[in-house]
């Protein structure tokens, strides 16, 4: 007699499900691997920041991949974080035209404010700043930082302050 192997879908919230069940719905039924990405997006929402390994074992038997599959998306995209991080993500782009545009000043006004430097999440558990990110394309209106999937440019490193005190 087999034992029963907890099932680790039930992990994900109902509103993750559904999140994912509607990404799902946009490929032919051979592409869900496609919805990977936003599969880990809703799951990682939902635990507060971050992936844990059960977190992506559900997503992969929700969507009926291999868990090396899911694991290789989480640990290439720099959206995604697998180990406990700060609720908000905040990533200041310090590539090329951003730097030239005095990158590094709202790098160390973030810093400075939080209390915290990059790589690191604040006591409380409400930002994380991420390791310097890469370019985030909007070159064009450098510099700029992304909080939580909301760009912010033109960016003075006192705005950047603002932005972030304004965050609930
Ligand atoms: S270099 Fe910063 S957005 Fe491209």
């Amino acid at each position: 007699m087999s034992a029963t192997l907890p099932n680790p879908v039930g992990l994900l919230s109902e509103h993750t499900r559904q999140e994912i069940d509607r990404w799902v719905a946009k490929f032919p039924p051979e592409g869900r691997r496609s919805a990977v990405i936003t599969a880990l997006r809703e799951a990682q929402h939902q635990n507060h920041g971050y992936l844990s390994t059960e977190l992506m074992d559900a997503v992969a038997a929700y969507l009926g991949l291999p868990p090396i599959q899911v694991y290789e998306v989480a640990s290439f995209y720099s959206m995604f974080e697998t180990r406990p991080a700060g609720r908000v993500h905040v990533s200041i782009c310090t590539n090329i035209s951003c730097m030239l545009c005095g990158s590094d000043r709202i790098v160390e006004a973030v810093e400075r404010h939080l209390g915290i430097r990059t790589g690191e999440s604040t006591p409380d558990g409400k930002f994380f700043l991420k390791r310097e990110e890469e370019c985030l394309a909007a070159c064009n209106n450098a510099p700029m930082m992304m909080v939580d999937h909301v760009y912010h440019e033109n960016l003075t490193p006192e705005q950047a302050v603002k932005i972030l005190d304004a965050v609930e």
